[in-house]
């Protein structure tokens, strides 16, 4: 039997994936993320995809993980099964670049994973918070160090310690993402942003990415000798050869799969 809880589409070389459990405005539970998790590794692994778009309804993105499956877990027993660690982080392993287009709800956990996406599209209706502290407990899967890093302090403690939401204007202006575009061409959009993407060369977007990266987890020094690194070891490639070859010779380029 094939997932239950995400949609997979293919458009081109872009990867489509939908989550798709409305009755919970896609929370986030374990089935669900197994299979996202199962598909972007699939995804990942097939030369035909060159970029991945990750959305969910028009209505939520993801309300959060499951409140009902996480209520009766308990520590130590949350401590040793580590769900957040089995099941979160596989997004950051994909070397694909990795765009969340999210409309309506995104809060808690489902913040956290369009945060964990290489960057977001926001549709008009878009709503983003960290509500963890209504609930006793706070964002953990990154989201008071993902947001913090997105839209600074002050915007960061106010919507972690009230636990309100930002649309998607105000999420815009505080660089938490990228674009902001109709609600109704929101997915269009995506594919056609993404589609961009896949059509560059395979190695060169996962090496970019892979350096814009290193931002986040490093000194200035030692990001800019890491994307030094990156950048001389793509004069070893094809794809190098043929992106320079085509632009002097007034052609398209065509890299390699
Ligand atoms: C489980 C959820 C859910 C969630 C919604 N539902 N969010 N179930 N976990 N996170 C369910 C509701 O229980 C309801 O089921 C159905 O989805 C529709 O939701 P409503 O509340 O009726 O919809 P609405 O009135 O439109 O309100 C939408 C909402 C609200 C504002 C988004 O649902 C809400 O506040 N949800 C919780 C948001 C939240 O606290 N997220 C953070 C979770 S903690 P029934 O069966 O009643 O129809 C977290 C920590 C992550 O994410 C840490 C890393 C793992």
């Amino acid at each position: 039997a094939g997932p239950e809880m995400i949609l997979v589409e293919t458009h081109g070389r872009v990867g489509l994936v939908r989550l798709n459990r409305p009755a919970a405005l896609n929370a986030l539970c374990d089935q669900l993320m197994d299979e996202l998790g199962a598909q972007l590794l699939a995804f990942d692994a097939d030369p035909a995809i060159g970029a991945i778009v990750l959305t969910g309804s028009e209505k939520a993105f993801a309300a959060g993980a499951d409140i009902k499956e996480m209520r009766d877990r308990a520590y130590p027993a949350v401590f040793t099964d580590d769900f957040i660690g089995k099941r979160w982080e596989t997004v950051l392993r994909v070397q694909k670049p990795v765009i969340a287009a999210v409309a309506g709800f995104a809060l808690g956990g489902g913040c956290e994973l369009a945060m964990m996406c290489d960057f977001i599209i926001a549709a008009d209706s878009a709503k983003f918070g960290q509500p963890e502290i209504n609930l006793g407990v706070i964002p953990g899967a990154g989201g008071t160090q993902r947001l913090t890093r997105a839209v600074g302090k002050a915007k960061a403690m106010d919507m972690v310690l009230t636990g309100r939401m930002m649309d998607a204007a105000e999420a815009e202006r505080s660089n938490l993402v990228s674009r902001v575009v109709p609600a109704d061409q929101l997915v269009a959009e995506a594919i056609k942003i993404a589609d961009k993407v896949a059509s560059l060369s395979t190695v060169a977007t996962a090496m970019a990415k892979a350096a814009v990266n290193r931002a986040f987890e490093t000194t200035l020094a030692e990001g800019v000798r890491a994307e030094r690194q990156l950048f001389l070891s793509l004069f070893g490639t094809p794809d190098q050869r043929e992106g320079m070859a085509a632009f002097a010779e007034k052609r398209k380029a065509s890299f390699q799969r």
